[in-house]
């Protein structure tokens, strides 16, 4: 016979956490987590392991030696994206990250990165500001991500539909693998030469940064390049795409809190981005796997099993946030879990908080009056996106007051 399994006993039964959106899941996983703080659920046709609380998503993201990123990313991504840090472990993974890293530290951010975010965010603003309505989604948060990555490869400025459409096939790779494939070979084909001339003749863009760098003796070969630079559009600009959206959909639909960043945006954006990533983290349940057997935190885990690290629903853990579905910019959090934590946190975090600040700074002075548009409500609902592990909003249809 054998033994009584964690996994014997499913806590939902109608709906695969993989694959299927369902319209409330804040409330299901709140729920779920009063039972008890942890879930077994439906993921991809097997029973998956749902980490709920606080303090198991935040152990679970130290613990690379019982949840190792390789053993999911080497099947999901590196088909696709070329192996990423994402799909490395031990050395391999210190070496790689530490030569990749510089660009992206704090102060960089800061002195070299900063100033040509303004820019970009104003130039979109630009195509559309005087129109007085627009899809903030289509027209403004899926471009200025992807155009920040290129700007900052140094990649020319013409080819902004092709980048558009290749971050958009990287990112729905799980559900479109030929078109993924497709965008993955025309970037190598097109991105080859450019590596070539920035190793023969560096200039001062991230390219040249990734090409130029060592660590140990080691550099970057032409394959790792763009392996990594593929991984900055899923993980870098399509993040950072939902990420806004979120906080833009939650000021739309709490107009005395856009009123008070709109009073001060200087001050108050950031808080209403530290809170939106906290409310709608846009990575909101993050897919891992336990390879060899465990006994972990109390639970006995099957090898094998998927172990989802529900960072929303950590989110939300009143245990660790008073009132933890409000939506309140006052709150002024910054710790926390939408990053990730440990040795494959988010590499890209002071970008991104950089990009965010900035975007949502301009949208907010120059659209005053910013609203959502009659009908507009559904439509910016935050859902899920790409299976459910990533959220955001499908439009933000809004309008403003404009002479
Ligand atoms: C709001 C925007 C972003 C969010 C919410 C986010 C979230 C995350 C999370 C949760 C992880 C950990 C994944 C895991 O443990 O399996 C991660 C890793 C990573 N992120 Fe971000 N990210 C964002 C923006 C960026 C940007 C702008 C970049 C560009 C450089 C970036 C680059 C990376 C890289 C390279 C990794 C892998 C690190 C490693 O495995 O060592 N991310 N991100």
């Amino acid at each position: 016979m054998t033994p009584p399994s964690i996994l014997d006993q499913l806590d939902v039964t109608d709906i695969d956490f993989a694959f299927q959106d369902t319209p409330d899941l804040h409330h299901m996983l709140a729920d779920l987590r009063e039972r008890k703080p942890y879930a077994v659920v439906p993921f991809a046709g097997v029973r998956a392991v749902l980490l709920l609380t606080h303090d198991l998503v935040s152990a679970a993201f130290k613990d690379e030696q019982t949840f190792p990123a390789p053993a999911v990313y080497s099947l999901t991504t590196e088909p696709v994206l070329g192996r990423t840090l994402q799909c490395m472990t031990g050395d391999e993974h210190r070496v790689n990250r530490a030569i990749v890293s510089p660009p992206f530290r704090r102060s960089l951010v800061t002195g070299w990165i900063e100033p040509l975010l303004e820019p970009i965010a104003h130039e979109l603003i630009d195509r559309f500001v005087r129109a007085g309505n627009t899809d903030l989604v289509a027209e403004f948060t899926t471009r200025y991500p992807a155009l920040v990555i290129s700007r900052l490869l140094g990649l020319p400025v013409w080819d902004e539909a092709t980048v558009l459409r290749w971050a958009h096939d990287l990112f729905y790779f799980p559900l479109d693998p030929p078109a993924a494939q497709r965008a993955s070979r025309e970037f190598a084909e097109y991105v080859a030469p450019i590596i070539a001339a920035r190793r023969s003749e560096p200039g001062d863009d991230l390219l040249s940064k990734l090409v130029t760098e060592s660590v140990d003796g080691t550099t970057l070969s032409d394959d790792q390049v763009l392996a990594f630079l593929r991984l900055l559009f899923p993980a870098g600009a399509d993040t950072t795409m939902l990420a806004l959206g979120n906080t833009v959909s939650a000021l739309l639909t709490h107009p005395d809190q856009l009123a008070a960043v709109a009073a001060d945006p200087q001050e108050q954006a950031q808080w209403a981005i530290w809170e939106g990533l906290r409310w709608e983290p846009p990575v909101g349940l993050l897919p891992r796997a336990c390879p060899i057997a465990t006994h972990w935190q109390g639970l006995d885990i099957p090898a094998m099993t998927p172990v989802i690290f529900a960072i929303n629903a950590a989110h939300r853990d009143p245990a660790k946030y008073p009132a933890p579905h409000r939506f309140d910019i006052t709150r002024h959090v910054t710790t926390m879990l939408s990053f990730g934590q440990g040795p494959h946190s988010c590499l890209g975090s002071w970008l991104a908080l950089a990009e965010l600040r900035t975007g949502l700074t301009a949208l907010i002075q120059r659209l005053p009056g910013l609203r959502l548009a009659d009908d507009a409500l559904d439509d910016a609902a935050i859902t899920s996106q790409v299976g459910t592990a990533l959220r955001g909003p499908n439009a933000l249809r809004v309008r403003w007051n404009h002479t």
